[in-house]
């Protein structure tokens, strides 16, 4: 029987991953077709971060071709499920063997789906490795295959790591998208003008060179693909990374007043930063201006806002400094663990090139790294 593969996801944007991952499986398993079934996203994200559903779909059809793409859940609306997405598929491709691809970390949630018989009665899972991820696959083959009965196929091909939303940021920071999207891709999201810059990108656009401008992108980057996971709101990420560095370029003695008398010099933009926010923006969110204000020094009792832009300030993809690479590691892992070594690595920098530690940052070490208080 002919096999035919179902690969659902956002697809926002669809990228060289998804194609590569895609043309990978279609030879493993010798699928005859792909069907891509783009899922609807609920419309309550905002900043131009997400492309509409057209749009989606019209960028998988320039990756996969028109015929292999699927808007039924689009066009179905409301809650998708899975099994209605295969039963419809099933119906239309009776004769076939429908293969439904799978991260291999969502296996351990199967069980959760809606009607997870009605899903392997409609198709078999196939599991991909994701990068970055651990899931023990035998034992999750094994208790699905005692639960239901059904034989998930382990695949080799693996998907790697990448962040859809710095494909989407960086659009919208106008940085160069072309090594990560189909070349038609990107001429269509720049024809369209999807991901547009907000006003606050245009804004720091204006007061930041080039590298800095770079620098609060990847910011941003990092800490908005931690949001999530720390149950945090996106807007006010975004808005707290993007305008973190805004003052770094401007001159303490033009706002009296706005930073401390003891601040050293690299820590005046942070506390000038939210002055100005606050003063000549109008922002009013007080986490959001405690997270510019305590970015380079940290303070006891900080928001997990203002731990996150602290330390996505500190292990953003752009910064070289010794130790880096673990302190990223502990950021796809532990949170916590990584905030606590990135206030450590802060104080201890400081100390070993001879400068006194500011009270703020001083009294973060104490708080975090010698009492713990996490
Ligand atoms: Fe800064
Ligand atoms: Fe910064």
């Amino acid at each position: 029987m002919e096999r035919i593969g179902i690969f659902g996801g956002t697809f926002d944007p669809v990228h060289n991953e998804h194609v590569y991952l895609a043309q990978q499986v279609k030879r493993e398993l010798g699928l005859s077709a792909l069907i891509a079934v783009p899922t609807l996203i609920p419309p309550h994200k905002s900043h131009s971060e997400c492309a509409p559903a057209a749009a989606r779909c019209e960028m998988l059809a320039l990756a996969f071709g028109r015929e292999n793409v699927c808007d039924y859940e689009i066009r179905e609306g409301g809650t998708s499920y899975t099994y209605k997405t295969l039963e419809y598929l099933k119906s239309v491709y009776p004769d076939r063997e429908l293969i439904f691809l799978v991260g291999g970390d969502m296996l351990e949630d199967f069980k959760t789906w809606k009607y997870p018989e009605r899903i392997l009665a409609a198709a078999r899972l196939a599991a991909f490795e994701r990068e970055g991820t651990h899931v023990d696959f035998g034992r999750e083959c094994s208790l699905i295959r005692e639960r239901y009965g059904a034989e998930v196929i382990r695949l080799k091909s693996c998907g790697k790591k990448v962040s859809s939303t710095k494909i989407r940021l960086y659009t919208m920071f106008g940085l160069d998208i072309s090594a990560y999207v189909p070349r038609k891709v990107e001429a269509y999201i720049r024809r369209e003008g999807l991901y547009a810059p907000t006003l606050a990108v245009e804004l720091v656009r204006s007061v930041l060179n080039e590298r800095r401008f770079m620098h609060t992108a990847n910011v941003a980057v990092c800490a908005l693909d931690k949001a999530k996971i720390l149950g945090l709101d996106r807007d006010r990420v975004f808005d707290a990374c993007v305008y973190h560095d805004i003052a770094k370029y401007v001159d303490p003695k033009k706002q009296p007043g706005a930073v401390p008398a003891d601040a050293p010099e690299p820590v005046a933009h942070a506390f000038l930063g939210a002055y100005m926010l606050e003063h000549e923006f109008g922002i009013k969110d007080e986490d959001i201006l405690n997270a510019v204000k305590y970015h380079t020094t940290g303070r006891a009792g900080m928001s997990k806002l203002e731990k996150l832009v602290f330390v996505a300030d500190m292990v953003e993809e752009g910064r070289k400094f010794e130790g880096v690479e673990r302190l990223r590691e502990l950021f796809d892992t532990d949170f916590d663990a990584c905030f606590a070594a990135c206030v450590e690595t802060e104080y201890r920098h400081l100390t070993e090139e001879g400068k006194t530690p500011y009270f703020l940052t001083a009294q973060c070490y104490e708080y975090y790294v010698k009492e713990k208080k996490i």
